[in-house]
């Protein structure tokens, strides 16, 4: 263990996700078991600019792995992008004798991480996230509870959406990423699913295979749509007017991002969390925690934001093929 670490700190940062209270429990007991002392941050790097510290110990996370949202809070704190602000934010972990930092969050908030940790607090970050857009993990804490709530209410709509011979369009959150999309349109067998990285924008396709679907006797066609394309209601009218079928908009929204974890969201963030807390008492600085080829490492932090995180164009065909009564040959590559 480095000698210089005695007290750490632990934040949740950007949008809350469920499973980063199993995160910050796991944190919080690893770290006191490596000796340390630990103090939580409330409402992210806003909470530790206004000094919101509190000392955590072992029964301080008690009754808190099964519940949605973050028990320290969580903030957007856009002022942080300024390296005064930072600076001033490292003065105040070293006021409070932090010399390390667990920041559980998305990419954002590992900028943030960087940062101070180019002002010395060691930091460590752990994905906490429901978009799956941290591309040095195939894993971010919140996704699988989100994809799961996401797609039972989409089960409940395409009920209604049947009963009616209706179109639905269902939006869902991902911000500029479509892996809510994706899965959750696979998982429900939707018709189209429309995520940002390939959508072209080509409305008349949609039209098209609606009119089919129809002609073929579906009673329903579901479209699930990425947020980052958005627009559900407008383009529910004009989908609408185009086909002569009732089309209804539904954007799911923020009810994607709470809930009580699933045991898989719960199992990651505490492995993850103990995982943050180990490497952070070795010294370690500046990486963030990843669930790569089915095994907990860690990364450099600096590497991790500059890749850039795809969506497999096999996965993406076959999401489309299956929704379809159609020969289509695609083989993987
Ligand atoms: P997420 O962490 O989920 O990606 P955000 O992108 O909103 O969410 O980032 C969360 C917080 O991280 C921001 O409100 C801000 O405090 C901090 N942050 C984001 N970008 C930067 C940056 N470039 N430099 C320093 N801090 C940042
Ligand atoms: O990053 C999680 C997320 O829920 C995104 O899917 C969405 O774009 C964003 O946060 C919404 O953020 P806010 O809570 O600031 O509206």
């Amino acid at each position: 263990m480095a000698a210089h670490i005695k007290t750490i700190g632990v934040l949740t940062s950007g949008g809350d996700a469920p499973g980063m209270n199993a995160a910050i429990r796991a944190v919080v007991r690893k770290s006191l078991n490596n000796g340390l002392n630990v103090k939580g941050i409330k409402k992210g790097y806003m909470g530790l600019l206004n000094e919101e510290i509190v000392d955590m110990d072992a029964k301080s996370v008690s009754d808190t792995i099964q519940r949605g949202g973050t028990v320290l809070g969580t903030a957007r704190c856009l002022e942080f992008k300024e390296e005064a602000v930072q600076a001033e934010a490292a003065k105040i972990c070293k006021k409070h004798g932090i010399d390390g930092l667990v920041v559980i969050g998305g990419d954002g908030s590992y900028r943030g991480a960087q940062a101070l940790a180019a002002h010395g607090i060691n930091t460590i970050g752990v994905p906490g996230t429901i978009d799956l857009d941290i591309a040095c993990t195939d894993y971010t804490i919140g996704f699988d509870t989100a994809v799961n709530t996401a797609m039972e209410a989409i089960d409940k709509v395409r009920d209604t959406s049947s009963s009616h011979e209706r179109c639905s369009i269902i939006e869902v959150m991902g911000r500029n990423a479509g892996y809510i999309a994706l899965w959750c349109g696979v998982a429900s067998g939707a018709e189209d699913i429309l995520i940002p990285e390939t959508y072209d924008y080509n409305e008349q396709m949609i039209v098209n295979n609606i009119i089919d679907n129809r002609k073929i006797g579906k009673t329903h066609h579901l479209i699930i749509n990425a947020e980052g394309i958005g627009h559900s209601t407008s383009m529910a009218r004009r989908i609408e007017a185009a086909t002569g079928i009732e089309t209804r908009a539904t954007i799911l929204g923020y009810m994607q991002r709470g809930g009580s974890p699933t045991c898989k969201d719960r199992y990651y963030a505490s492995i993850m969390g103990a995982y943050a807390a180990d490497i952070l008492a070795e010294g370690k600085s500046n990486r963030c925690v990843c669930y790569k080829g089915g095994q907990f490492i860690d990364t450099d932090i600096d590497e991790a934001l500059a890749m850039e995180k795809t969506i497999d164009p096999y996965q993406f065909e076959i999401s489309k093929l299956l929704s379809r009564n159609e020969n289509t040959d695609i083989k993987k590559k």
